[in-house]
């Protein structure tokens, strides 16, 4: 296991291509996608978005989205992590959890612990966060992570509530 950050209760780890079975249960659940809107049909179409979606950035940057387990006995809980998209500029945030995994304030650990890698380890200047104005759980991990709010806008077609964060250290 390739493990990228270990938090109080969480570990993070980069996917491998023998993980289409979780991220198809993850994305199986309609509540999921709900405000992402890219569910996944069945177990190939999750090796799909495995395997030409989430790897390859780990293979073109040093960073993606990583595998989420709780300690100790490290069931997975979905994922969090920062994509690149050299399409906008920008390092994005994201997180997607099970909802048996809501409520507990996993998605709030895991996202403020990405921010800190990013910069402390990554030497990132600047990282978004972004939700669907409905998202209100989405946009209470971006607050709680003391990202900074700077308006609404369209993206990818849809409306977006966009936060981010400069990195302290390069300030
Ligand atoms: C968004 C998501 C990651 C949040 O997970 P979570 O487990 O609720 O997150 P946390 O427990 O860390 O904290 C969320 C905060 O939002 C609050 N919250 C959660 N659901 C809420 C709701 N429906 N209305 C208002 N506040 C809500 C929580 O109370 C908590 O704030 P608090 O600590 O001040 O009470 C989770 O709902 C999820 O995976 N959703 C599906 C995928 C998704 O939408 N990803 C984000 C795309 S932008």
């Amino acid at each position: 296991m390739n493990v990228i950050l270990d938090t109080d209760r969480l570990l993070l780890r980069t996917f491998t291509t023998d993980d289409a079975r979780l991220i198809y249960e993850l994305n199986a659940d309609p509540d999921v996608t709900l405000y992402t809107g890219d569910p996944v049909s069945d177990l190939s179409h999750a090796q799909q978005v495995l395997d030409q979606v989430i790897l390859p950035q780990y293979a073109l940057y040093n960073h993606g989205r990583w595998a989420v387990h709780v300690k100790p006995a490290l069931e997975f809980i979905g994922w969090c992590g920062l994509k690149n998209r050299p399409e906008r500029n920008e390092i994005d945030l994201g997180y997607r959890y099970l909802k048996s995994a809501w409520g507990k304030g996993y998605a709030t650990e895991a996202a403020f612990a990405c921010i800190k890698y990013g910069f402390e380890k990554l030497g990132l200047y600047r990282i978004v966060g972004r939700a669907m104005p409905g998202n209100v759980a989405s946009l209470r991990v971006l607050e709680k992570c003391q990202m900074t709010y700077i308006g609404e806008e369209i993206v990818d077609g849809h409306p977006a509530k966009t936060y981010e964060s400069i990195n302290p250290l390069i300030l």
